[in-house]
């Protein structure tokens, strides 16, 4: 498949990778999933609840090999998709999704990147990390903006947006969505390279 090499890795953090889902890490991968008990796990390719056993993993690995392949026809609305894990010495910190473009949902509440950090790796400078990785992946598809979108309360997601570039465009009431109050900030890809260090 063209694009299923890893991403280049380019940043001052020693031990960090970024793989696509994989069964070498099932252990860390079980473990960074059972952290978030049954609450939805942004970015991870995953419907809550999960249960993080090897069939999981062997179904989700086959499904982010087909939503990557940029050649496979996708049921319906569903966009190609790019899901990475960030890698701290081989164990899973955090889940990224980079859709390659949007459907309706995605437009109001979805946007084109999406991250979750495990509970016990928080505050440790991974999410920004993550969407970092995810604007490189970003503009390497060649997009020259994305969306990125976080609840109105979200103070480290919206923190993490803001420090990324993110524009606030505006905080709409989504609740069909399961989102009362959620911003959506555009990330203008067209100028430089998305500052890593
Ligand atoms: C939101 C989330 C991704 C932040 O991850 P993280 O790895 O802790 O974030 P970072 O360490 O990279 O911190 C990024 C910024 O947010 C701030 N921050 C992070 N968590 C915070 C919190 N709970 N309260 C206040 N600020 C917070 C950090 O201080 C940092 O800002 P600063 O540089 O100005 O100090 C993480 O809490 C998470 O996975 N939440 C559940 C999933 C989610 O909300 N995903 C985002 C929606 S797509």
């Amino acid at each position: 498949m063209s694009n299923q090499r890893p991403l280049p890795v380019a940043h001052p953090m020693d031990g960090i990778g970024i793989v696509r889902p994989t069964e070498k890490l099932f252990d860390s991968w079980a473990a960074a999933v059972a952290e978030f008990g049954s609450a939805h796990i942004n970015g991870a390719g995953l419907h809550a609840p999960v249960t993080p056993n090897r069939a999981t993993l062997n179904d989700l690995i086959k499904k982010a090999a087909l939503l990557a392949d940029v050649t496979a026809e996708l049921p319906g609305d569903t966009v190609h998709n790019d899901l990475f894990w960030l890698t701290l010495d081989g164990e899973v910190v955090a889940f990224l999704s980079v859709r390659h473009g949007l459907n309706d949902w995605l437009r109001e509440a979805g946007g084109h990147i999406g991250y979750s950090v495990r509970h016990s790796r928080r505050r440790q400078g991974f999410a920004t990390l993550a969407l970092r990785h995810g604007l490189e992946r970003a503009r390497e598809l060649g997009l020259d903006q994305v969306m990125v979108m976080c609840d109105d309360d979200n103070v480290g997601s919206y923190r993490t947006i803001e420090h990324a570039g993110g524009v606030l465009q505006d905080v709409s009431d989504q609740s069909m969505h399961g989102h009362p109050a959620l911003r959506r900030y555009r990330i203008d890809l067209s100028v430089g390279s998305a500052s890593l260090g």
